[in-house]
């Protein structure tokens, strides 16, 4: 019999390359996707090291289009996901107000619309097939309003929602939905969100991607809801239902100023 497959967004490098392992070292065959082709090409490889079988299938996911391009990809290839890794997204720090918009909306699309569409496709196969699941990758950002990045945490937000739903819906039927919500990590998501030299940044303890991959690929594998990894982001993530929502918006718009 085959391995089971897994297909990871944003495998490219950070947490997805850091799922990407974790589901390997679990006897998975990974399809990498993201739009860095030589990135991917070097998962792959350090992944066929470890004698994962690998695809790569690069695609723009913060585009319309862009999950059926990857889904044409997955069937040229004639790929069957067992386990499907939303994990590409991004953010950006600053006030919606001064924000590009266009970079806005691609945020939106990549991080709700091409997750959304990929479920859409892939889930009901899983279904019929009474096994494999969809491991989101949230934040702990899904768990409160973020001044100075508003729709980063909306957009997470909705991919917590969403997955919480799933999971209910899903019981009982041998396939699962676990949202991985992660504080800071070390990773290209700062250099992307524009987030250096914010007091976030410089007051947080970052998690390294691997520990963090380790509690995602654990809590699936266990049918687990949602995991928030490491203690203090554990209480970050119940802080605001026992703190005034304006106290929780002033403390996250302070960390999230640029100076
Ligand atoms: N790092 C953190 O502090 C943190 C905390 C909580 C949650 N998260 C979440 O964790 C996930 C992974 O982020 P990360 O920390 O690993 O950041 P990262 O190192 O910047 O990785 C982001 C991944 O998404 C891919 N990506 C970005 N734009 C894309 C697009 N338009 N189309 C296809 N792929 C795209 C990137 O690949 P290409 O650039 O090659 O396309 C890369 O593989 C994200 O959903 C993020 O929101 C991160």
């Amino acid at each position: 019999m085959s391995a089971p497959l897994a297909l990871v967004t944003g495998a490219s490098g950070g947490i997805g390359a850091a799922l990407a392992f974790q589901f390997a070292r679990h006897g998975y065959d990974i399809a990498l996707s993201a739009r860095s082709v030589d990135a991917l090409s070097d998962v792959a490889a350090k992944l066929a090291g470890k004698g994962a079988k690998t695809h790569v299938i690069p695609a723009d996911l913060g585009v319309p289009g862009g999950a059926m391009e990857l889904l044409k990809g997955l069937q040229d290839l004639h790929l069957e996901v067992d386990v499907l890794v939303n994990n590409a997204g991004f953010g950006d720090m600053d006030p919606v107000a001064q924000a590009e918009c266009s970079k806005l909306v691609s945020m939106v699309d990549l991080n709700v619309r091409t997750l959304t569409e990929l479920t859409c496709a892939l889930l009901p196969a899983m279904v019929e097939r009474r096994r494999g699941g969809v491991l989101n990758v949230a934040s702990t950002a899904a768990y409160m309003a973020g001044p100075n990045m508003a729709v980063y945490y909306a957009s997470k937000a909705y991919v917590l929602s969403f997955t919480r739903a799933l999971h209910g819906e899903l019981k009982g039927s041998g396939v699962n939905a676990t949202a991985l919500c992660p504080g800071p990590v070390k990773s290209g998501f700062q250099d992307a969100a524009a987030m250096k030299g914010s007091l976030l940044l410089k007051l947080s303890p970052m998690m390294s991607a691997k520990k963090v991959a380790k509690a995602g690929y654990k809590a699936f594998a266990r049918s687990k809801r949602e995991v928030v990894p490491g203690l203090s982001n554990k209480l970050m993530a119940v802080s605001p239902r026992f703190t005034p929502t304006n106290l929780t918006m002033a403390l996250v718009k302070r960390l999230q100023t640029q100076p």
